[in-house]
């Protein structure tokens, strides 16, 4: 049995305004349960009411992203210590819509990644593949390469967390078999434990992502290796969301 403590995260995206944003957070730190950790990641602008309306709580706050510089001429860009200011804990970096909408490179998520552990953020680095690289038996040499283009030295179980989010799963209902999800989540760790050191591979949490819902939760969260979800679409709702966070092991 894994000493590692499941992590649920909500990942908003672009979505919600400032009243439906604090009765989603109020709602889900109201029906919270004590098992895991849960995470909301509201769009930037929503972090300061979402903060607010979670005062008190057990629930912490992440950000979606963060620029790589600490202060500057970077208009429309937020540092990793103005979401640390803001009372964000956590960032997620490399999610692949940025990839995709923002062309964000391995070597610049990497760049963040070292913001946010310099700022105290928790980084939830993630990496997946698509669907072409999936048909043609290149999973995990893309999973190889992100992990080793992204991950940063001086990584810890204790400040990253990485997610396994293949790209073709992501808000489509399609989700790997378990013994994919397994193979690669080991695979990720193996990974880890050869770049840094097994202790860390040991503590670092690696969430699956893509087409999380109330319904596949518990199967894939008791897959071996699966330290909990990073969860889009189906972290809106309060009901579900907490019936995710309810279904870890
Ligand atoms: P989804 O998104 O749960 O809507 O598939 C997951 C994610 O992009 O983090």
């Amino acid at each position: 049995m894994s000493q590692r403590t499941p992590l649920i995260a909500g990942n908003w995206k672009m979505n919600g305004l400032v009243t439906d944003s604090i009765a989603l957070a109020r709602a889900i730190a109201d029906g919270a349960v004590a098992e895991c950790d849960l995470l909301v990641c509201p769009p930037a602008i929503l972090i300061p009411p979402v903060v607010d309306a979670l005062t008190n709580r057990t629930i912490a706050v992440g950000a979606q992203d963060c620029h790589f510089a600490e202060s500057g001429a970077h208009t429309g860009d937020i540092s990793a210590a103005m979401l640390r200011d803001a009372g964000c804990s956590h960032v997620i970096l490399g999610h692949s819509e940025r990839r995709a909408d923002h062309g964000e490179s391995d070597k610049l998520v990497c760049s963040k990644t070292v913001a946010a552990h310099a700022a105290q953020l928790v980084a939830i680095v993630c990496v997946g593949e698509t669907l072409e690289e999936r048909d043609s038996g290149k999973t995990l040499e893309r999973i190889d390469m992100q992990l080793d283009g992204s991950l940063p030295d001086g990584v810890t179980g204790e400040n990253t967390v990485i997610a396994y989010e293949p790209v073709w799963a992501i808000g489509t209902g399609r989700t790997p078999t378990p013994a994919d999800v397994a193979e690669v989540h080991g695979h990720i760790r193996e990974r880890v434990a050869t770049r840094f050191d097994t202790g860390i591979a040991e503590a670092v949490r690696i969430l699956y992502g893509g087409s999380m819902k109330p319904s596949n939760a518990a199967a894939l969260l008791k897959i071996d290796g699966v330290d909990g979800g990073l969860i889009g679409g189906a972290s809106l709702n309060a009901e579900d969301f907490l019936a995710i966070a309810a279904s870890c092991p």
